[in-house]
């Protein structure tokens, strides 16, 4: 029970990495604020963890709409504040630049870096107030590396994690830790947010092509959990975890 006592906001918790950190904090005795845009996977995970003897609370928002995410914002500082934000959401759908879906470009800046910039101010100002709190943001490997069809997904997956790394030089004066961890290939609905077709098709040949075992959303779970356990002097800046089998 190494969460005893913490409260902690997972976003893009209906789904793949963001509900088995759920389970695996919960179960170490965190209250979970659950977030995502699915009522029904929420509830269905709320009650499960609940009926484990965990605390559960549900916030049905899309992390785009900003407005939604400063009320959210305010019910949780109601709640007594946010200890650990894991800013989990994201949207994956990709296609060579060319194809010009301008749509879905828009969809992931708003969702994989304002989404991610309207968590953090959520909950930042509280955590900075108390001069106690841990924010660990779910970039990618896609962070630090281009591929092709993945312009604007690791365009906001880089700004992730410059936007992770400078708040963490701007929040240790305020004990605030910060950590960007950049998971390989997870086996998650993720590739299912790909529209154009024949990408999604080759990028899910890709992920899972024969004799070849990816990582686990409870992979990167763990190392949630890792990160967040440290001692208070500790801060894990980045972690980059990928599948044995991945080169890039
Ligand atoms: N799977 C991988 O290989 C991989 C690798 C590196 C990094 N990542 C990152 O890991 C994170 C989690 O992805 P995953 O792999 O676990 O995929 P996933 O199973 O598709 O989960 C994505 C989560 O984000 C939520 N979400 C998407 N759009 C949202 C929005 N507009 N508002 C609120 N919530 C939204 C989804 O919930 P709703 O649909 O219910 O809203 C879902 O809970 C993402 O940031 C992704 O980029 C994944």
């Amino acid at each position: 029970m190494q969460l005893q006592g913490k409260r902690v906001w997972i976003t893009g918790a209906s789904s793949g990495i963001g509900e088995a950190t759920a389970r695996l904090l919960a179960e170490e005795g965190a209250l979970v604020v659950l977030s995502a845009r699915r009522r029904d996977k929420l509830e269905a995970l709320a009650t499960e963890l609940s009926g484990q003897g965990a605390e559960v609370h549900i916030e049905v928002v899309d992390v785009s709409d900003r407005a939604a995410m400063a009320a959210v914002g305010e019910r949780l500082a109601a709640l007594g504040g946010i200890d650990i934000l894991i800013n989990n959401a994201g949207t994956m759908p990709l296609s060579p630049i060319l194809s010009g879906r301008v749509d879905e470009w828009e969809q992931m800046i708003d969702v994989n870096i304002k989404g991610v910039l309207y968590a953090i101010h959520a909950v930042y100002p509280g955590m900075a107030e108390r001069k106690d709190g841990h924010i660990v943001n779910i970039s990618s490997v896609a962070a630090r590396l281009t591929y092709q069809s993945a312009g604007v997904y690791c365009g906001t997956k880089h700004a992730v994690r410059a936007i992770s790394d400078t708040l963490r030089k701007e929040a240790i004066r305020f004990g605030v830790r910060v950590t960007d961890i950049q998971p390989g290939s997870v086996d998650t609905e993720l590739p299912d947010s790909i529209r154009h077709d024949k990408i999604r098709s080759a990028v899910k040949d890709n992920m899972y092509a024969e004799g070849s075992p990816i990582l686990k959303p409870e992979d990167i779970a763990r190392a949630v959990l890792y990160v967040v356990t440290q001692p208070a002097h500790v801060d894990v800046s980045e972690l980059l975890i990928r599948p044995l089998i991945q080169e890039n």
